[in-house]
């Protein structure tokens, strides 16, 4: 079964409660929900991660890459725009599919926003389109495998 990991940097699990606003109304809990019955639908494997602390998420990377994921879905938080060795790790698992995922559109928000410091490694960045776009970053990742699996 395709496998991926999902997977949630710092405050995210505040959304809901922070900044309403730019971030929507959903409870995380409820995203998370929302994404285990879109894998469902899609007969697929997703395995949800959350932490505050950036390195759990360097060491999630390379677990995927030990255990064999098949991609791996990253919203980084504020990690995004400031972590060297979060880039570096996904640029170590470089053949494993990363999509990248921000709820809100990075590009209209503050300037320092603007950068991302893995974006240049994965194979796409989605953003502005709120919980829907850990979906559209499954999809995308189900499609990368497909055409790589066609060649
Ligand atoms: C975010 C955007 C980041 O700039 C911010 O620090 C977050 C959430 C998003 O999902 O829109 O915590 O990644």
């Amino acid at each position: 079964m395709t496998k991926l990991m999902i997977i949630n940097g710092p405050n995210l699990n505040m959304v809901g409660i922070r900044e309403k606003n730019i971030y929507g109304t959903q409870a995380f809990p409820d995203i998370i929900a929302m994404i285990q019955e879109e894998a469902k639908k899609r007969g697929i494997e997703a395995d949800c991660r959350q932490s505050n602390h950036e390195g759990d998420l360097v060491d999630w990377i390379q677990e995927a890459w030990f255990q064999s994921y098949d991609g791996i879905v990253i919203n980084p938080g504020a990690y995004t725009h400031t972590s060297i060795a979060l880039a570096d790790a996904v640029h170590a698992i470089e053949p494993i599919p990363v999509v990248e995922v921000h709820l809100s559109d990075i590009m209209a928000r503050e300037e320092f926003r603007h950068v991302s410091y893995e974006a240049p490694y994965c194979i796409a960045q989605i953003k502005g389109h709120g919980p829907q776009g850990y979906v559209m970053a499954m999809d995308e990742i189900l499609n990368h495998i497909a055409k790589e699996r066609n060649q």
